[in-house]
């Protein structure tokens, strides 16, 4: 770094930011801190952009007036950390700049001081620059400062403060539950703690704190919520990250309405905090519903459902007995080529369809059904209209599922590939949906048994408590997920407050009374000590701010967040520790196979 000689800061005060001065304010002395962003040198003349949080304003050396202050400011390059002090001073006509809120004017420079130096940035400031992520994340300090990034990262200050305010309003009140605990329930690999003072015994970071939030009602608070890190050693994805941010909440003697109607308060406020415009009213289906209509319990309500037509197709060959043949619906690719209709045939055949795509062929053969099709469907004239059957065997536990699925994957599959060129997925486009009615369990082919789809605290509806042991697969849940524009943003159920029910499910679920009560035993003796009846949800704060902001990826809604290894390229975390502190600790690395 080329030295140079600094000042100090004394007793120097701002009177504005960088975003605040407006053409009223010409005339007036300001004295300004911030960033230098870009520095432009016309010899007699220079011009800054000086850069803080709230915008950037506009400076002007003028060798003539001040050359002192001039001559300091030759100095200057990227990211030099500066005060100034002038007079605010309306730009000619020709020279305003509409595209920053303070482009009428600009600050005539007396005085310049020179708080700190910079090394050249790693990577342009600018937006429109691709930087590799694991450059920005080495540098995330430096990536933070781009104006994308910090307009992400005070949506999400918005954003909670939005959520604080929407449940103080509803009477939640906000208490903390504790980060060194037991194992929790979410079926994911805990992140273990080591204690030094009982060597040999962990805590486990919580998975989210399910078990606190079901005790805080046993305990009486009846409208609990926090906004809370939870920890998952799990294989991470653009929606997943080992540490994330919950908004979670529960309620004592509620319906599912009634949470309903707190989320979509809650919602409404989020929503016009980030200045997104939503209809103000949230379908419900169900589950089944859900798989019937779009092959997925997360269905993108911005395309059309898909339809079930095998009835209509019956003994025409087309069909597979008691499997579904699927009519899919996309609008505006009805024109697509015929390499691009065979990469989406391919794409189908992959996952086991048969995919019939030939629309003269099905005209001529099966003219009354394709009309029926036609009649529910109702496609419009450049829509593309496509069946989509079973090519191989039955399988899976529930093997009409398995055909739905795959007909979801093909109709996301071909939105998402033209959706450059027709625009089915706006990033703009907010479509909430609840599902509801989950089914309680679901079958886990290697271990071959079932296991809870939601937790085990979960109420199952109250028709199907006897399916409870005779027909896991379809015994229903009190559950639900709250789903925006086609990922899962939240998900919570009524829970079980009586302990003989608890028992049942952990006795389907596979569970011994002794292994249960060496897992959750405080929780099962909660539940025997007037426990009323509660229920509530967890809405992943990380994913809600990256769909509201148009990011593709919850790491840039997280200020510091971690590579898909799970690594933090800036602090080099995880690393080795001293074995001086392993010895304390009374571990031993055995090392890995
Ligand atoms: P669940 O496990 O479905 O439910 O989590 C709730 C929501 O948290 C978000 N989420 C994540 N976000 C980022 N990275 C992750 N690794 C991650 N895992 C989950 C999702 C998800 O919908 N205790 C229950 C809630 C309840 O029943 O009240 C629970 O944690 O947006």
């Amino acid at each position: 770094m080329a030295e140079v000689e600094l000042d100090f800061l004394g007793d120097l005060r701002r009177t504005h930011t960088c975003g605040q001065l407006r053409a009223t304010d010409a005339g007036n002395r300001t004295l300004l801190m911030g960033w230098v962003h870009r520095r432009r040198d016309l010899g007699g003349l220079i011009f800054i952009h000086l850069r803080d949080r709230d915008g950037i304003t506009q400076l002007v050396f003028d060798e003539s007036k001040n050359p002192a202050a001039h001559k300091r400011a030759q100095e200057l390059s990227s990211e030099f950390v500066i005060a100034v002090e002038g007079q605010v001073e309306l730009r000619s006509p020709d020279t305003v700049n509409p595209a920053i809120a303070t482009g009428e004017i600009e600050a005539a420079v007396a005085k310049l001081w020179i708080l700190n130096e910079s090394r050249t940035p790693p990577f342009p400031l600018e937006d429109s620059v691709d930087v590799k992520e694991d450059i920005r994340l080495k540098y995330r300090y430096v990536d933070l400062r781009r104006p994308r990034m910090q307009r992400n990262i005070i949506m999400r200050s918005n954003i909670a403060f939005a959520v604080r305010q929407a449940l103080y309003a509803q009477g939640f009140l906000e208490i903390e539950t504790p980060f060194m605990t037991r194992s929790t329930p979410e079926g994911a690999r805990d992140y273990l703690v080591p204690s030094r003072v009982q060597p040999g015994s962990f805590y486990a970071l919580p998975q989210s704190p399910q078990i606190f939030k079901q005790l805080l009602m046993v305990s009486g608070y009846e409208r609990y919520f926090q906004i809370v890190r939870c920890f998952r050693d799990e294989d991470l994805r653009a929606d997943r990250q080992p540490e994330f941010t919950q908004i979670d909440l529960e309620m004592s003697f509620p319906q599912e309405e009634q949470i309903f109607e707190v989320i979509e308060r809650l919602i409404w406020g989020v929503c016009e905090a980030a200045g997104a415009e939503v209809e103000k009213n949230i379908p419900r289906i169900t589950y089944e519903q859900a798989m019937r209509s779009y092959g997925s319990d997360k269905p993108d309500m911005r395309i059309p459902p898909f339809y079930c037509v095998e009835d209509l197709f019956a003994g025409t060959g087309l069909t597979t007995e008691g499997l579904p043949l699927v009519a899919i619906h996309v609008p505006k690719t009805g024109q697509l080529s015929r390499k691009e209709r065979d990469e989406i045939k391919a794409f189908g055949q992959e996952r086991g369809l048969r995919v019939f795509d030939d629309m003269k062929r099905l005209e001529r053969d099966h003219a009354e059904a394709l009309a029926k099709v036609r009649e529910r469907v109702k496609p419009a004239e450049d829509d593309l209209l496509m069946l989509a059957g079973w090519a191989g065997e039955k399988k899976g536990a529930l093997p009409e599922y398995t055909v739905l699925q795959a007909c979801g994957q093909l109709r996301l599959y071909i939105a998402q590939k033209y959706n450059d060129r027709h625009k089915l997925l706006d990033a703009n486009t907010f479509k909430f949906l609840w599902v509801i009615d989950f089914p309680m369990f679901e079958w886990d082919e290697d271990e071959k048994r079932w296991n809870a789809a939601h937790h085990p605290f979960t109420s199952v509806l109250d028709g199907d408590l006897e399916k409870l042991t005779s027909d896991p697969a379809h015994c229903r849940a009190r559950s639900y997920d709250l789903v925006l524009n086609g990922i899962e943003l939240g998900s919570g159920s009524i829970r079980i407050h009586r302990r003989d029910v608890q028992t049942k499910v952990f006795a389907a679920l596979g569970f011994s009374e002794e292994e249960a009560r060496r897992r959750f035993g405080f929780l099962l003796e909660a539940l025997e000590y007037g426990a009323p009846p509660h229920g509530g949800i967890a809405l992943g704060l990380d994913r809600l701010v990256m769909i509201l902001a148009g990011e593709n990826s919850i790491r840039e809604v997280i200020p510091f967040p971690k590579t898909a290894k799970g690594t933090d390229l800036m602090c080099e975390a995880p690393s080795a520790v001293p074995d001086r502190q392993l010895r304390e600790l009374g571990i031993k690395i055995l090392g890995h196979e």
